[in-house]
């Protein structure tokens, strides 16, 4: 298939898929989600993506439809599905269908849904013109759980269009927390620094490989909160995703920053190739 859409054992095209209004996706965002690299029809580090599927469920207390071995099981076979070998897969799991009430629907009655698309995806993308600008972090105090409530993020987004950015950086505090749909590390003096996992950031899988990658090559790292001063006077600003897995920023609020530390980074690109095998 040229892509795939899967709700629950039923499979058609991402454009033909239609899911009851009554998921309570739909009305309350009350679900969790993932988005995983495909390379040569291999889901790329799925079992960090499953980890944080498990424990995202968990601290919303959806049960998860099937083991999370199972459900890696299916979507490697779904992956297998779809012709292009490099893929964006994406996968939520809602409370479940159940008529629109704030409380849950009793769990004996109504069970999760798995909802699962895959579509080709171009390539590995690492941008050095990455432009951002900083906006108030305004979402709530669960962003450690990848929730489908990403209103904020969907405003700063926008935000950042709009001002001919790549990206938008929130701000919470004086400190940086991440991306509207990505992480925000900096390297200053030969130190990867990145914010601590805690309840202000998504632990981002690239972020985590990132750490990784210091760790096998040396590079000292830090894991703490900072400043916007400190983003705008950093060696280097890096933007990570899965999708988007180093992209280095010249550019904030309209003033250049980074790009004063070029080898460390390319020797972490290098890492992330060899890591998916290009
Ligand atoms: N977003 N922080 C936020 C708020 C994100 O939405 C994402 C990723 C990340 C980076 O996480 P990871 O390295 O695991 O992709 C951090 C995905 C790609 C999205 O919503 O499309």
């Amino acid at each position: 298939m040229e892509n795939l859409a899967y709700y629950n054992g039923r499979i058609t095209s991402i454009e033909e898929m239609m899911i009851p209004a009554n998921d309570r996706g739909f009305y309350f965002g009350d679900g969790i989600y993932e988005v995983a690299m495909v390379f040569n029809h291999k889901i790329f580090a799925l079992e960090d993506h499953l980890e944080r599927m498990e424990s995202s469920a968990a601290m919303v207390q959806i049960q998860l439809p099937a083991p999370r071995e199972e459900i890696g099981r299916l979507l490697g076979e779904l992956a297998l599905k779809v012709e292009s070998p490099c893929q964006f897969l994406y996968w939520q799991i809602t409370r479940g269908t159940s008529p629109r009430n704030h409380l849950f629907p009793d769990p004996q009655k109504v069970t999760s849904n798995l909802y699962v698309y895959s579509k080709p995806w171009g390539g590995v993308e690492m941008s050095d013109t990455y432009r951002l600008i900083s906006v108030d972090d305004t979402r709530f105090l669960h962003c450690n759980i990848k929730t489908l409530n990403l209103l904020p993020n969907v405003m700063a987004s926008q935000k950042a269009k709009e001002a001919g950015c790549n990206e938008a950086v929130f701000v919470r505090d004086g400190y940086v927390t991440e991306g509207s749909h990505s992480n925000v590390s900096i390297i200053k003096d030969g130190v990867f620094i990145t914010h601590p996992l805690d309840n202000l950031i998504l632990p981002g899988t690239e972020r985590k490989h990132m750490l990784a990658y210091c760790k096998e090559l040396g590079i000292p790292a830090q894991e703490r909160a900072f400043t916007l001063e400190e983003l705008a006077e950093a060696d280097e600003i890096i933007v990570s995703s899965t999708s988007h897995p180093s992209m280095r920023a010249m550019e904030l609020n309209g003033r250049p920053v980074g790009m004063k530390n070029p080898e460390l980074v390319e020797k972490l690109r290098k890492k992330y190739l060899e890591g998916i095998g290009q």
